[in-house]
């Protein structure tokens, strides 16, 4: 399904993707997570590769990979993946952050299972924020075009709109996860495409293969040097 392109047009292109929620440890047995299925990510690291592209994908999910030129890394935690991410940036041209990384992690992770205590009704966990992955690696930015996604609820123009100039990110995918069909754990998606100095652009709701696919076209035809 995804042997569409038949020219390598990508062939000599590095791209770096990451998908999948981050999981971060409670204790053992228990983590702190979101409903990200990573497919959004997958379907644009096949996609990038059916194109002749070499991938790096940074992921938390175990993936159907299609193709050899998918290098899979696998991650869990966010501090993992910024880790892994920051030892392959500098040698990509493309960045696509399409992880859903957990904005806070736990202070502490328990070494042994957290039993619960019968005189207690409440637990309380003390969560730590995680780093912004995709704002700290944007600032090692020499010439790679790095895109970020933003899930929104509501005014998703706006917000994510400063999500673009706030990580200095070239490109944000913008969509609203309260809407059906869009956002986590679906195999659709409905983009707004939000540029520096352009108007934002919605594309219709499709297949998360599609979006890849749209997207891919997009870079090599305005992007790609
Ligand atoms: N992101 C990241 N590191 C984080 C949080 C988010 O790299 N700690 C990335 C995501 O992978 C995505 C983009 O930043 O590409 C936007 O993520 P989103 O959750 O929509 O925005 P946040 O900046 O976390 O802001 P908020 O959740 O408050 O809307
Ligand atoms: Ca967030």
């Amino acid at each position: 399904i995804y042997k569409t392109f038949t020219k390598p047009v990508l062939a000599g292109t590095n791209v770096v993707i990451t998908a999948g929620g981050t999981q971060e440890a409670i204790d053992p047995v228990r983590f702190i997570g979101n409903r990200s299925s990573g497919k959004m990510g997958i379907a644009l690291a096949n996609v990038a590769a059916d194109m002749g592209a070499h991938v790096t994908l940074i992921s938390t999910v175990h993936d159907p990979i299609s193709s050899p030129n998918i290098e899979e890394v696998h991650v869990s935690t966010a501090i993992e993946m910024q880790k892994k991410l920051e030892e392959v940036f500098a040698i990509n041209d493309v960045l696509v952050m399409a992880a859903a990384v957990s904005d806070f992690r736990p202070i502490h992770k328990a070494d042994q299972k957290i039993k619960k205590n019968n005189d207690q009704d409440l637990y309380t966990i003390k969560l730590q924020k995680n780093p912004d992955i995709l704002k700290e690696i944007s600032r090692q930015k020499t010439n790679q075009f790095v895109v970020g996604f933003a899930a929104e609820t509501e005014n998703l123009i706006p917000y994510a709109q400063k999500k673009l100039y706030e990580k200095n990110v070239d490109m944000i995918l913008a969509n609203d996860v309260s809407k059906a069909g869009s956002g986590f754990n679906t195999d659709t998606n409905e983009i707004t495409v939000i540029q520096r100095d352009k108007e934002p652009v919605t594309w219709p709701l499709m297949s998360k293969n599609d979006v890849a696919s749209k997207f891919w076209e997009f870079y090599e035809n305005n992007i790609k040097k």
